[in-house]
C-alpha cells in the first residue's frame, strides 16, 4: 500500500522576478492519497501542476518539504526495485541490444546468469518482442521501445509500476494495443500501478480510480472510481460519461488558470 500523507513540496523559481520576496514556489500543496495493493491508480491534471513530481516522489528520487510518503507502512528512503519507473521517453541505453536493456537490471542486482537469462526471456515474451532481442534500440518502433522500456521495469518483479506518460509519443492505434496489453499485465502480475496521463480515454480504460489535480499547486480536485468492467468498452455511456466529467473538471482548471494568469 502507497500511503501519501499531507504532502508539499516547493522548488527554487528559476526565473526570479523583482518584486518576489520568495525564492521558491509551491508545486505540490498538502496531498494526501493511499494506493491500495493491486490497485490502478491514474494521475491526471493540467500541464506543469505537479504530477511527474508526485510520481518521483513514489520512486523515491524527490523528497517532500512536509509530509512523507510510505509503502508497506515504512517511509521511502530512496529507489528501490520494489518501485520501477517507466518514462515517456524510453531512457533505454542506446549501445544495448534489447536483451541486454531488459537484463540490465537484474546485472546489476548480481542475479546469476542463468536467472537473468530466465527472467529476461519470460519478460520479453511478456512484451512480445520475441525475435528483436538482438536488435538495438535505433532499429525499433516508438511501440517497440516503449515495451522494451515496460520489459526492463517489469523484469525486477516490481510491487509498484509507476509510469510517466509512457504512451504520450505514440500514435493512436499502438497506444491502444499497449494499454490493452498493459492491463492484462497488471492484472496478471498483482502490480500496484501508478499512471501519470494527459488522455482522458487512456485512464478511464485503465484505472480502477483516477486521481484528478488542480493547477499548479496540485491539490487534489476529485478522485473519481472506475467500476466499469474489464476489458473495458470505450462506446459504452458509462465509460463516456466519466470521459466526459474530467474533461469538464480540465476545463474548469485551465479557466481558472487563464484568469489568474490575467490577475497576476
Ligand atoms: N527539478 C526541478 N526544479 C525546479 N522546478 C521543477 C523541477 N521539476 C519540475 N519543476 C517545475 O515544477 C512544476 C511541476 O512539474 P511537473 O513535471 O511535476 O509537472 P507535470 O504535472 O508532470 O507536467 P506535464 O503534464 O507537463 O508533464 C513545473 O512548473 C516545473 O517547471
Ligand atoms: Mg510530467
Amino acid at each position: 500500500m502507497i500511503s501519501i500523507q499531507n504532502v508539499t513540496k516547493y522548488f527554487k523559481k528559476n526565473h526570479l522576478r523583482k518584486d518576489d520576496t520568495d525564492e521558491r514556489f509551491r508545486v505540490l500543496d498538502n496531498i494526501s492519497l493511499t494506493i491500495q495493493d493491486g490497485e490502478f491508480v491514474s494521475f491526471i491534471g493540467p500541464s506543469g501542476c505537479g504530477k511527474s513530481t508526485l510520481l518521483r516522489m513514489i520512486a523515491g528520487l524527490l523528497v517532500a518539504d512536509r509530509g512523507k510518503v510510505l509503502v508497506d507502512g515504512r517511509e521511502i528512503e530512496g529507489p528501490g526495485s520494489d518501485r520501477m519507473v517507466v518514462f515517456q521517453d524510453y531512457v533505454l541505453f542506446p549501445w544495448m541490444n534489447v536483451r541486454n536493456n531488459i537484463a540490465a537490471g537484474l546485472k546489476i542486482r548480481k542475479e546469476s546468469r542463468e536467472t537473468v537469462e530466465k527472467k529476461t526471456a519470460w519478460a520479453i515474451d511478456l512484451v512480445g518482442l520475441g525475435g528483436f532481442e538482438r536488435s538495438y534500440p535505433h532499429q525499433l518502433s516508438g511501440g517497440m521501445k516503449q515495451r522494451v522500456a515496460i520489459a526492463r521495469a517489469i523484469v525486477m518483479n516490481p510491487d509498484i509500476l509507476l509510469m510517466d506518460e509512457p504512451f504520450g509519443a505514440l500514435d493512436s492505434f499502438t497506444r491502444i494495443s499497449l494499454q490493452e496489453e498493459l492491463i492484462q499485465l497488471c492484472d496478471k502480475n498483482h502490480y500496484t500501478t501508478c499512471l501519470v496521463t494527459h488522455d482522458c480515454d487512456e485512464a478511464v480504460y485503465l484505472s480502477d480510480r483516477i486521481v484528478v489535480f488542480t493547477s499548479s499547486p496540485a491539490r487534489v480536485q476529485e478522485i473519481i472510481q472506475v467500476d466499469l468492467p474489464r476489458p473495458r468498452d470505450r462506446n459504452r455511456p458509462e465509460f463516456i460519461e466519466i470521459r466526459n466529467h474530467i474533461l469538464r473538471l480540465g476545463r474548469i482548471q485551465a479557466k481558472q488558470q487563464e484568469r489568474q494568469g490575467r490577475c497576476s
